[in-house]
């Protein structure tokens, strides 16, 4: 399998009135098509090892290649660019536009991209996949937790990446919503083929997931290869 996501002795620090150290030292590669949950308690440093290896945000010492490609090396502009041609989000609390309906939701990206050229009928596909072929024209508001996440999930799909970031996707749902959700993470992975990287607090979700790197105080602790 091809390599896809790696760092080498990856630190962030946080400057601010205290400085913080939020991640000491972080080595990993991720093969295409891996599913791979990064798991640990609060405050350990998972959002922030999502963030700075997907290029949200800079790293403070260390590397990270995403395909081969050095990020240090990227513009802000280019690391944009490959954001929003190769990658999904999917955040805890959704950031879907309040005014916009699902569809027009998910479609968004693809017109933010300049590909508005069948942009409509990509986006229905995408609501389709994740079961809300019933909720195109429903704003946000109108729809339960569950379903926002859904949409959430469509938007990040949409553009067909190859890596998926999913920050805690379940984190504000109840246990079946989560499954279901959890349900729809795996077989985006199984059948389309996205890298995901999942990050969690949660055993029940981690345990999906065919590789989980445990993390503690800003490094990884455990890279544990599972049968799922
Ligand atoms: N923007 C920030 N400024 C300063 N400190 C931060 C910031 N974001 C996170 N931190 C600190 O970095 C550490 C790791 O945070 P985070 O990556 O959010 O952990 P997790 O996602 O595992 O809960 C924590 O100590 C947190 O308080
Ligand atoms: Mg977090």
């Amino acid at each position: 399998m091809q390599l896809m996501i790696k760092s080498k002795n990856l630190h962030k620090y946080y400057e601010g009135e205290v400085r913080v150290h939020a991640l000491r030292g972080v080595d990993l590669s991720i093969k295409k098509g891996e599913m791979v949950a990064i798991m640990g308690p609060s405050g350990c440093g998972k959002t922030t090892l999502l963030n700075c290896l997907s290029g949200l945000d800079d790293i403070t010492k260390g590397k990270v290649w995403l395909n081969g490609k050095d990020l240090s090396a990227l513009s802000d502009n280019k690391k944009t660019e490959m954001r929003a041609l190769n990658m999904g989000f999917v955040f805890q609390f959704y950031n879907l536009l309040p005014v916009l309906t699902a569809v027009e939701n998910v479609e968004l990206p693809l017109l933010l991209a300049g590909k508005s050229k069948g942009a409509r009928e990509r986006a229905k596909n995408a609501l389709d996949m994740v079961g809300l072929s019933h909720r195109y024209n429903h704003r946000p508001s109108a729809l339960s937790g569950g379903e926002r996440q859904r949409v959430t999930i469509a938007r990040a799909i949409v553009n067909e990446p190859a890596i998926i970031w999913a920050d805690e996707p379940t984190g504000d749902l109840d246990t079946k919503t989560s499954d279901n959700i959890m349900d729809i993470l795996c077989e985006l992975n199984n059948q389309n083929g996205h890298t995901m990287v999942l990050v969690t607090h949660e055993n029940r979700v981690a345990d999906r997931a065919e590789r989980i790197l445990h993390m503690e105080n800003g490094v990884i602790q455990c890279d544990e290869v599972r049968e799922v």
